[in-house]
């Protein structure tokens, strides 16, 4: 298509209806997506023979009526610290998009764990840039390689989800180049996503989607963006305010159905043209972005998709990267569980097990594979009676007082009691086994942030009109373990250990959660994550020992809530919050814990292996503008197993205040025998090592460390470099 000339003969209505969505289908009386369930689609123009496109969400799997796969959280992707398998996971959802017909998926989340609460972290990769630029590009190059535009969310400052559509979020220029903006031009620069959704929160004054500095200085003329840009779902205030700043479409459009008191979008554009508002010139550049996109569309392109994705290929592909992402956090000599073991499972979770988290990064696969099923299938001796007795309870429960609710969104079932045992019955259960095994279970959603705690008020949510029923399902969000859930601990460990035995908490949660205070009571911790559909074969071989746990922390787990630098979270007034300042400013997870020397429960980058690993032969090299670092790992335990390699690099003292170390590269090992080494090469660029000064990227002289580490705090070689010149870098470079 000769898109100039297209632009030529356009209409104004025409130009200005492909700037704006259909509007929600299905809802406020539209007709439903031709992709039932699909989140939205941009508006056909016959005449000039551009088709509608089909935009579906997101970050776990494909979200539309029809099954697709579910797929480990994203958080549990970047425990992998594996970029062939965020890349193969982008692949398989882009072929599951591309055969139901939808050209955009809306993936990857890219925020920053800035706070535990944050309802949406199982969304997000990480709380360091670095990691979650790196695997987001990964993804992305792996969703567009089948004719799929990715899109790189929630841009930017999104954080939290209390008031999220009208917060405004006041983020220093540094913290947002060096942190909160950091993980986007990487992926931006590397993947070249076809779309970025600007976010709903307002960034330092005026909305994501409404703010120029950000959309069109740093976004297209800084980084090279070259595709399009699209509101999030009802963002902003104006849609002509967001055409201007360089939103380019606005989704799902009809805002008025909505906000019944604004106007309809395209009228509210072509006013602001009639009165010089914007011009033409800005509206032709809007469509041209969005054309040049449009063009490459599997719609566009007559693609006629089967319905039929190979889910038995992409249920591979779940449980790899569910394999690859589970952390070991624990293991007193317990993991793996020996040959024959037998087991006792406690938990509702067994049953009830979370293979993601809600709202729009929920998924409606086929199946899920719960954790008791999981253990049954693998073989794993698992003691049928207490097994039956929670089958029998749970459905009891869901049949009588914990009914799911109606109260709102997808987010329907109170939480269970999980401390029904009494002495005796343990006891018995403790004899005839070899090991308890304690599941524990959590989920949050869009649009409300997770609670702390018993006692602790519940999240800000006006939409929420029923509190009682939220008061019933939030304890799922808890950052802090009930006293129920203690309690199930408390004895299922006294009656295992005083026979002897041994006790393994199983995390099928989606975030951080409190775990200093209990972990004495275990021998064993396991954090499953949130792990996809095929979750119960994933606990079962990894406490098989089938897997050997290779996943890497993403985030800090701080010993208490009350240790997280992010104490302005989530904003003032507290009852309502109108504004939340980013004072912590630049240090965020563990730039802030190791540069203020903070113990920690579990640090980044934390994970332990059934094997060991040890690292020698550190090389550096300076070489055209980059470190050349290469080292060797070695297996030196007893199973196969991965390792992730870290290199940290700690900053001389200069003109900038750095935090202690900083991520700057990262590979993970293939699998490697007992006895096996591997060579690592890692390049970092030396323009990564600078900060921003408020205009440059400065490269300070002086004495760089550079750290290798199996963590954060688990350093193994170490070596000097020696920046001589001072250097800078511009923000265009
Ligand atoms: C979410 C987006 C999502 C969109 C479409 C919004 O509420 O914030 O992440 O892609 O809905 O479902």
């Amino acid at each position: 298509m000769d898109i100039e000339r297209v632009i030529s003969e356009m209409t104004l209505d025409e130009k200005v209806n492909l700037l704006v969505g259909i509007g929600t289908p299905g809802e406020f009386g539209n007709p439903p997506s031709r992709v039932r369930g699909a989140a939205g689609e941009t508006r056909e123009i016959k005449r000039l023979g551009i088709p509608s496109t089909v935009h579906a969400d997101g970050p776990a799997g494909l979200r539309i009526e029809k099954n697709a796969t579910a797929f480990p959280v994203a958080v549990m992707i970047a425990s992998t610290w594996n970029r062939e398998i965020a890349r193969k996971v982008g692949e398989a959802m882009g072929e599951e998009a591309k055969e139901y017909g939808v050209d955009f998926l809306l993936a990857p989340g890219m925020n920053i764990h800035r706070n535990p609460l944050c309802g949406r972290n199982f969304e997000y990769y990480s709380e360091d840039p670095l990691l979650t630029g790196e695997m987001a590009a990964s993804f992305v190059e792996g969703v567009q390689s089948q004719g799929v535009g990715a899109c790189l969310k929630h841009f930017a400052g999104n954080e939290q989800e209390t008031n999220r559509y009208t917060v405004d979020t006041i983020i220093s220029e540094r913290a947002l180049r060096e942190i909160y903006l950091k993980g986007f031009e990487i992926a931006v620069k590397k993947a070249k996503p076809w779309t970025v959704m600007s976010a709903y929160n307002k960034l330092n004054g005026y909305h994501a989607s409404q703010n120029e500095w950000l959309l069109t200085k740093v976004l297209k003329e800084e980084w090279g963006f070259e595709g399009f840009v699209m509101s999030d779902w009802y963002a902003g205030d104006s849609a002509f305010q967001q055409i201007k700043a360089g939103n380019d479409l606005i989704m799902p459009g009809e805002s008025q159905q909505r906000y019944p008191e604004r106007k309809r979008d395209i009228e509210e554009i072509k006013e602001a043209l009639e009165k010089g508002l914007i011009t033409e010139e800005i509206i032709n550049e809007r469509v041209r972005r969005i054309l040049k996109v449009l063009t490459n569309t599997i719609s566009f392109k007559k693609y006629s998709h089967s319905d039929k994705p190979d889910f038995e290929k992409n249920a591979k592909i779940s449980y790899e990267a569910a394999s690859e992402g589970v952390v070991l956090l624990k293991n007193e000599r317990v993991l793996p569980l020996y040959k024959g073991a037998k087991i006792a499972v406690f938990g509702t979770g067994q049953i009830e097990t979370f293979k993601g988290g809600l709202g729009s990064g929920n998924t409606n696969p086929k199946y899920v594979v719960n954790i008791l099923e999981g253990f049954r299938k693998r073989g794993l001796k698992i003691d049928e009676e207490l097994a039956a007795k929670y089958e029998e309870k749970v459905k009891e429960m869901r049949e009588e007082k914990y009914k799911p609710t109606e109260a709102f969104g997808t987010w329907l079932f109170p939480k269970l009691p999980e401390d029904w045992f009494d002495e005796k019955g343990l006891e018995e259960i403790a004899e005839r086994n070899d090991t308890g095994i304690v599941v524990i279970t959590r989920s949050s959603s869009e649009g409300i942030d997770r609670a702390l705690g018993e006692g602790h008020p519940l999240p800000y949510a006006n939409w929420v009109k029923d509190k009682e029923a939220l008061s019933q399902v939030i304890p799922y969000s808890y950052y802090y373990l009930t006293e129920d859930e203690k309690n199930l601990i408390k004895k299922v460990s006294e009656a295992f250990r005083t026979k002897g035995k041994k006790v393994v908490a199983l995390l099928n949660v989606g975030g951080v959660i409190e775990i200093a205070s209990w972990r004495d009571l275990v021998d064993g911790i396991l954090l499953l994550w949130q792990p996809g559909q095929e979750a119960g074969y994933v606990a079962a071989d990894v406490c098989s020992g089938k897997i050997n746990p290779s996943g890497k922390l993403p985030i800090t787990f701080p010993m208490d809530y009350k240790d997280v630098p992010s104490w302005t979270y989530p904003g003032e007034p507290k009852e309502n919050p109108e504004r939340v300042v980013y004072e912590e400013d630049i240090y965020v997870g563990y730039r802030y814990y190791d540069t203020f020397g903070k113990e920690v429960a579990y640090e980044f980058g934390f994970g332990l292996s059934y094997t060991e690993f040890k690292y020698r032969d550190l090389r550096i090299e300076k070489k055209d503008e980059t470190l050349q670092v290469e080292f060797e790992v070695k297996n030196v335990g007893n199973y196969p197993g991965k390792e992730v390699a870290q290199v940290y690099i700690k900053a001389p003292k200069g003109k900038i205040d750095k935090p202690y170390q900083e991520l700057k590269g990262f590979e993970k090992t293939h699998l490697l025998n007992p006895g096996e080494s591997q060579k690592i090469k890692i390049e970092i660029p030396l323009k990564s090592l600078a900060s921003f000064d408020g205009k440059d990227w400065l490269l300070e002289r002086g004495k760089y460390l550079v750290r290798i580490g199996s963590s954060s705090r688990d350093i193994k070689l170490t070596e000097i470099i020696e920046i001589e010149e001072e250097n800078k870098y511009s923000v265009f470079d």
